[in-house]
């Protein structure tokens, strides 16, 4: 028999992404519009065991729609791994009345929000992070909006590439995931793409390719370097050491992670909004929103955790390619 939930909490969690502001407004709004009380926690579990909790009504979460990172702020707490911890956050949830709770954020925050269902608290996740790295779904909140900054950056670095007629090795984020760097890579027709996925770490083989370009009359070698791969300035020393050409290391950082969020990421985190209120309302807990063949979809936290994720092989093989002529 389903818990009727009264009162839905929602909070965001983990590294923000553009993005999260659409969801909290959709989260609040379709709550409001079924009748529900809603809560917004701050700082994501730190600030539940804090009980930094505010009353939230449509006006909270007007004129964000368009913002990047997210009005809630986000925080890591890493005591929230800790069963007793886990068990005073129910209690403070359930002292503020809350009986459902949205969490948007990635992996690790799914974990938390299936402690706290195990605790009798119904939670639902929402995915929300730059680095497309949740198994579960085609789609995650912010990486629309990190890949077309990282695209903008890496078209100026390409400019002052071909003028100067350098290598340039550009880094993006994404934790251990390559998909932000595959993205930019066929986005920018980078000459190299280097991922965690796939590297082998073959150096020498990038000063080859690096040298038959240049004989080709490339003016510019546009080398997308993934986060987990790094050592980006060091490998510029490298290159430039072998190939006698003049090579610049960019790492473009933390601006991925903020800006206004594209359409995509606003609609798809209206709909996953809005779909994590349905779940509650339907009585189901512990779950998580996915995206799926062009559908919003919801799975078993656990069964979510347990897949696995890599890198899209066929997208790979044309971004090979496309880099090789
Ligand atoms: P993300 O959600 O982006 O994967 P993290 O891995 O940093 O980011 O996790 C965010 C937060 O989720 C952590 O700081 C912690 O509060 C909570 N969390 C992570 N793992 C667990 C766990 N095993 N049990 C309970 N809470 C967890
Ligand atoms: O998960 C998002 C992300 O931006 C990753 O791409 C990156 O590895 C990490 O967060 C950086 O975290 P922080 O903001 O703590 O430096």
């Amino acid at each position: 028999m389903a818990n009727k939930v009264q009162t839905i909490g929602v909070l965001t969690s983990g590294g923000d992404a553009p993005g999260m502001n659409a969801a909290i407004r959709s989260v609040v709004r379709t709550a409001l519009a079924a009748g529900l009380n809603v809560k917004g926690i701050k700082r994501g579990y730190a600030g539940l065991l804090d009980e930094d909790i505010i009353d939230m009504d449509t006006k909270s979460v007007a004129d964000i729609l368009q913002r990047g990172g997210t009005i809630l702020y986000t925080a890591r707490c890493l005591e929230f791994k800790e069963l007793e911890v886990q068990k005073r956050g129910a209690d403070i949830l359930r002292k503020h009345g809350i009986d459902g709770l949205v969490v948007i954020g990635g992996d690790g925050s799914f974990m938390g929000a299936s402690k706290l269902s195990a605790q009798g608290i119904n939670t639902v996740g929402i995915p929300g992070t730059i680095d497309l790295d949740i198994a579960c779904t085609e789609y995650t909140i912010g990486f629309d909006t990190a890949v077309n900054t990282a695209m903008d950056a890496i078209d100026k670095v390409r400019d002052t590439s071909t003028s100067h007629e350098r290598c340039s090795i550009i880094e993006v984020m994404g934790r251990r995931a390559g998909h932000i760097a595959l993205w930019c890579g066929i986005a920018n027709g980078a000459e190299d793409i280097l991922t965690v996925e796939k590297y082998d770490g073959d150096e020498q083989k990038i000063i080859d390719n690096i040298l038959a370009k240049k004989k080709l009359g490339k003016k510019h070698h546009i080398i997308i370097n993934a986060e987990g791969i790094g050592d980006s300035y060091g490998m510029a020393q490298r290159i430039e050491k072998a190939t006698g050409i003049e090579t610049r290391a960019t790492i473009i950082g933390h601006i991925q992670r903020g800006g206004a969020p594209t359409a995509r990421d606003r609609v798809y985190a209206s709909m996953m909004g809005a779909k994590a209120i349905d779940l509650l309302i339907s009585g189901a807990t512990n779950r998580v929103v996915g995206y799926h063949s062009g559908e919003v979809v919801d799975y078993d936290i656990q069964e979510a955790l347990a897949m696995e994720k890599g890198l899209d092989e066929y997208m790979y093989d044309i971004s090979t390619r496309l880099s090789r002529q």
